[in-house]
């Protein structure tokens, strides 16, 4: 007799490393953070669908992944734009204009919806990157980059808007079309 065998909600490689995480704690719940950080790496943000397979495939409970999930700010909820810009609010960066880093971003983020020429950007203020003496300190992403001045920050939004997508935006992207051509 031939068995089925279930698709998984995450791709074999995600799995894998569920599945070293959750090996390495002594309890599962204990892995939950590094978990997490790897769905969101895959996925762009972290679905209520894929906490559930976290509890139907690995175990984890989703009282406990969705506590975590609501605790830390880290952690994507809601589908985002591909590229974050991330700007440092902290007082180093605070003191060297992040504020008005942050209000030029925004400024130019709206202005290209405005002119139905949007950007795939969303921009936030962010605590600390731990590189104070750089301020104002922001990421694009994961990439890093230091004293950005409101001019900067418009380069830099110009400059990534021209990139291809991340693997994670396309993935999230191609997730949220499948999931709206079955409602
Ligand atoms: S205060 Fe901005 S990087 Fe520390």
């Amino acid at each position: 007799m031939e068995t089925k065998v279930m698709a998984s909600f995450f791709s074999s490689a995600l799995n894998e490393k569920i599945k070293s995480f959750i090996g390495r704690y002594e309890t599962k719940r204990s892995s939950i953070l590094p978990v997490l950080h790897a769905v969101q790496d895959e996925n762009d943000w972290i679905s209520q669908e894929a906490v559930q397979a976290l509890e139907s495939e690995h175990g984890l409970s989703v009282v406990d992944v969705n506590e975590v999930l609501s605790f830390y700010t880290m952690y994507r909820k809601n589908p985002p734009k591909p590229y974050r810009l991330e700007v440092c609010g902290s007082i180093s960066c605070w003191l060297h204009g992040a504020d008005k880093t942050i209000a030029a971003a925004k400024a130019h983020i709206a202005e290209g919806e405005k002119n139905g020429n949007p950007v795939p950007f969303e921009c936030h203020k962010v605590e600390c990157l731990g590189v104070c003496g750089y301020a104002p300190v922001a990421l694009v992403n994961k990439d890093r980059h230091l004293n950005v001045t409101p001019e900067l920050a418009i380069k830099l939004i110009s400059e990534y808007s021209k990139k291809e997508l991340p693997a994670a935006a396309k993935k999230c992207a191609s997730d949220l079309a499948a999931r709206s051509a079955h409602q």
